[in-house]
């Protein structure tokens, strides 16, 4: 059966069109196909009353972690798993995410056309939301020998190549990751940070011991963007941290040989290396959190529209693993209500601009036909209600994993129902059904 929604009453905030105005939505054969003002329900019509609520293009979260391979017979929901793509995706549509796209450094890594195909599987049995993956630049995620890119690249899932944490440190190798992802069109996610795996495999050949202080981002983005340059490959930077990375991709945006983008995370530009978590759980996370001057420059950046996407790094512990200095946060739940209540209420950016790095930009970035409430559309939708006050209460929690360094804060503004697809997912708050 066809599903037709009606969305009434809302203020439409669609940053693909410009456009920001009060107007009703409708939605049938799960496409947009008509928004003007006062549409009245005619015949078989579910309607959504978004009276007092923002209508915004489907959130995009480009950079979680959901730690399934999709390997068969992998162990599901136990007291050891991290996430799933069940939770992880039921976590992405509670926080107003419709995408996701997921990372590659799972156990066993997402390396080939077969890893990706069983993650088919799992992922359209399971998932909430629309859910990608990136795949790793090398087999296994050993940094030695190329994946097949030629092959990953056609595949419908495979929206990006990323060695996520553990960033290729041979240069041969990674220009020819580049040589090859521009010749298929795949844009390139780097982490770009140190990597204490990548440095101390490298350095145990080469006879020296990594740094392990964590400052060598920046050069890594700088090695990074001018093997792109050179290969005229698409670049985008994950979570940048430091003040002097920002400088190094400024420089390449203007010299616009390649396209080169970046995101960073709530955590990054809200917490500082004084953090400590009120539960005693440790702040580890990759990249680091910095000094405040590097806070003050990522918010300045953000303003200045250097920063294109802000992406969660969904990254799930389990906690004993978090106790034992387990690296990173989670963030699908969180991450909407930091931005409207730190980001959007105080003034340092729009709502248009924050709802264009969560949904029009991703989109573009990584080649996916979204981010759009234009008639045509594929009706993706998230409705926000930015007057709801709300406490951070991981209890509450779709993910299986509790380590969010926000415990206790209180917000303002969280998302109410998601479409995906056409089809509701999320009403209310309250999850329905799958993707
Ligand atoms: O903090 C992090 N955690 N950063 C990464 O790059 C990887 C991630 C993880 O997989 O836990
Ligand atoms: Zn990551």
């Amino acid at each position: 059966m066809t599903e037709r929604i009606l969305i009434k009453n809302g203020r439409v905030m669609d940053p693909s069109a410009n456009l920001d105005e009060r107007l009703d939505i409708l939605i049938e054969d799960g496409r947009v196909t008509e928004v003007s003002s006062d549409i009245k329900p005619q015949g078989d019509v579910e309607t959504l009353d978004a009276t007092g609520c923002i209508v915004t293009p489907g959130l995009i979260d480009c950079h979680v972690h959901l730690r399934e391979s999709g390997r068969k017979g992998e162990a599901m929901e136990t007291e050891k798993v991290k996430e799933t793509i069940r939770s992880g995706t039921r976590a992405a549509a509670k926080g107003g995410f419709t995408t996701v796209l997921c990372e590659p450094n799972t156990t066993p890594p997402i390396d080939s056309w077969e890893r990706v195909n069983e993650l088919q599987e799992r992922i359209s049995s399971t998932s909430f939301v629309r859910t990608y993956v990136k795949v790793s630049m090398t087999v296994g995620m050993q940094g030695e020998s190329v994946t097949d890119i030629e092959k990953l690249s056609v595949h419908p899932l495979v929206k990006a190549l990323s060695e996520d944490g553990n960033p290729i440190v041979e240069e041969k190798l990674m220009y020819e990751v580049c040589r090859r992802a521009a010749k298929n069109n795949l844009p390139l996610s780097c982490h770009s940070e140190d990597s204490s795996f990548s440095l101390a495999k490298r350095s145990r050949k080469l006879g020296f011991r990594p740094r392990e202080d964590f400052h060598n981002e920046p050069n890594f983005i700088a090695r990074d963007i001018l093997l792109a340059e050179a290969s005229r490959a698409q670049i985008h930077i994950s979570h940048v941290s430091m003040r002097e990375s920002l400088e190094v991709i400024r420089r390449a945006k203007a010299r616009n040989r390649t396209r080169v983008t970046c995101e960073v995370t709530p955590h990054h530009l809200l917490l500082d290396d004084s953090f400590r978590d009120p539960r005693g759980l440790r702040a580890t996370v990759n990249p680091p959190l910095r000094s405040k001057e590097d806070n003050a420059a990522l918010i300045e950046a953000l303003k200045e529209g250097m920063i294109d996407v802000i992406a969660s790094d969904h990254a799930p512990h389990r906690e004993e693993d978090k106790r034992a200095g387990a690296p990173g946060f989670i963030g699908l739940e969180t991450t909407l209500g930091l931005v409207l209540t730190k980001l959007v209420q105080p003034g340092i950016i729009s709502l248009m601009h924050a709802i264009r790095m969560m949904s029009t930009t991703p989109s573009t970035i990584f080649h996916l036909k979204d981010g759009s409430l234009k008639k045509g559309a594929r009706a993706d939708v998230t409705i926000i209600d930015t007057g709801r006050e709300w406490t951070v209460d991981t209890g509450g929690f779709e993910s299986l994993s509790r380590n969010c360094p926000f415990e206790g804060w209180k917000l303002r503004g969280r998302s109410v129902a998601v479409i995906v697809g056409g089809r509701i997912i999320m009403r209310d708050g309250e999850l329905i059904r799958c993707a």
